[in-house]
């Protein structure tokens, strides 16, 4: 397919999204389906040269061909500019040629103020709005940010990114749940435990205070990436993966979901203390330079959500995500009730049967009880293990052939957005009137010790 989008501009083309994730994702997107190129329009407050840019596009595209890499940095072009200002928006957009999708590579509160000075601007016709998460800061300025964005374009020219829904173990969900028979009729709250979702990282804060001192753990990663997981994996089945199907579906589960505890308060925040991971020294996140700590940021966040459904009812899904933790690991676990009866002469542990799907690496666990090697009455336990194919695109490059060939498919619909605010406020209000404790925990370990 060819790319609908004639000319990708790029606001906040210095940053480091746009380096580390942006561009490379436009090279694993053009590699992979030998499209068209598109021009990129790079813009920023920062006096680039054009031999700086180019040199920043030939990195990216480093492992791509060297005759594309070469193609896409000859069609681009560096324009300096603050995002916020009309005047340098009505220039970058004069320079824009055919259908042009406008990239917020900004942090939010600079995307937002840019959407504002835009709103005011007459558009191009067929203009595609790209906004990056966190969509808004909380429920009232997502809800606000929508209604912006609606005076300006229809709903289909606007693309909520969210690189988890690129990438192909999270997707691979839908195939896991409604392509296999043993598996659907089964997760439901006849059969459900609880469902963990999990994202560990061993890295600490990179150098973003700036950003993540602001949001912590709970609105970087659950508050949009682990949301959108939920839904996937609790969801009904849609009747066909198109944008409004697909998207219903996780609304409507998303509008079924809140805290365990209405107040907020099943939930968890802690901070990391010093300590070493991988062998590397990691010092105390309070330590870090940019860090407020009288912000109280959590660098790990659990909280437990339940679903008002007939399906789910009752059954806790536990979402967790941290930061300089022993070990990184992104997984949803569906834990299965016990068997009601297990006939007599049996011996041994029957644990519960476990389902892991491992979103990085992607691979695919089944735990089950068998009869023992040994004595054949003894229970043991036996692994189903799976590896699941690479991805043929980056996250990104997923993202980006939805965002340059048209479709909305994997955009986070404007409702879904705020439904994911709207799950999380309760335990942002708990926290703030410190309801919950800010426990701590040494980089480099499991959490603190009683999680
Ligand atoms: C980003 C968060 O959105 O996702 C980061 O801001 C986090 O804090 C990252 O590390 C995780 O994404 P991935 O693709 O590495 O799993």
């Amino acid at each position: 397919m060819t790319s609908r989008i004639d000319t990708l501009v790029i606001l906040g083309a210095g940053g480091d999204l746009t380096s580390r994730l942006l561009l490379p994702g436009i090279a694993s997107y053009l590699a992979s389906r030998d499209a068209q190129s598109v021009e990129i329009i790079g813009v920023d407050r920062e006096d680039f040269s054009a031999a700086q840019w180019h040199k920043r596009i030939s990195t990216a595209f480093a492992s791509a061909p060297s005759a594309l890499g070469t193609r896409v940095a000859d069609a681009s072009s560096y324009l300096r500019g603050d995002a916020t200002n009309p005047d340098d928006l009505a220039r970058v957009l004069a320079a824009a040629k055919g259908r042009v999708a406008l990239y917020f590579a900004l942090p939010p509160a600079v995307a937002e103020l840019a959407c504002r000075a835009l709103s005011t601007m007459t558009l191009p016709a067929g203009i595609t709005l790209v906004l990056e998460k966190p969509f808004g800061t909380d429920l009232r300025s997502a809800a606000a940010l929508n209604r912006l964005l609606q005076t300006m374009v229809p709903e289909k020219q606007i693309f909520r990114v969210d690189h988890f829904l690129g990438k192909s173990t999270v997707l691979n969900l839908i195939g896991l749940r409604f392509a296999n028979r043993i598996f659907e009729p089964l997760f439901s709250r006849d059969n459900v435990e609880k469902v963990e979702i999990i994202a560990d990282e061993s890295l600490g804060l990179e150098h973003r205070a700036g950003y993540y001192d602001h949001a912590g753990a709970l609105e970087d990663m659950i508050q949009s990436h682990l949301l959108l997981v939920l839904a996937l994996a609790a969801m009904e089945p849609p009747a066909s993966l198109d944008a409004e199907d697909l998207r219903g579906s996780m609304a409507q589960v998303l509008r079924a979901t809140r805290p365990w505890r209405k107040n907020g308060t099943s939930s968890r925040r802690a901070r990391y203390g010093a300590g070493s991971v991988d062998g590397r020294r990691m010092p105390a996140y309070i330590d870090e330079d940019g860090v407020d700590p009288r912000r109280k940021t959590e660098t790990l966040a659990q909280v437990t959500l339940a679903i008002d459904n007939w399906r789910w009812e009752g059954v806790p899904f536990i979402v967790r995500s941290g930061k300089a933790l022993a070990e990184s690991r992104q997984e949803v676990i569906v834990t299965f009730k016990e068997v009601p009866h297990l006939p007599a002469g049996l011996t041994g542990v029957a644990s519960p049967s476990r389902l892991r799907v491992s979103l990085k690496p992607a691979t695919l666990d089944l735990d089950l009880v068998v009869n023992g090697e040994g004595d054949p009455f003894t229970l043991d336990q036996s692994i189903l293990h799976a590896e699941l194919g690479e991805a043929e695109l980056s996250a990104y490059g997923e993202v980006l052939a939805d965002v340059l060939e048209g479709s909305s498919v994997i955009s986070v619909r404007g409702d879904v957005a705020e439904q994911c605010w709207r799950i999380v406020e309760p335990v942002m209000k708990a926290w703030s009137k410190d309801l919950v404790p800010l426990e701590t925990y040494p980089a480099g370990s499991l959490g603190p010790s009683e999680w």
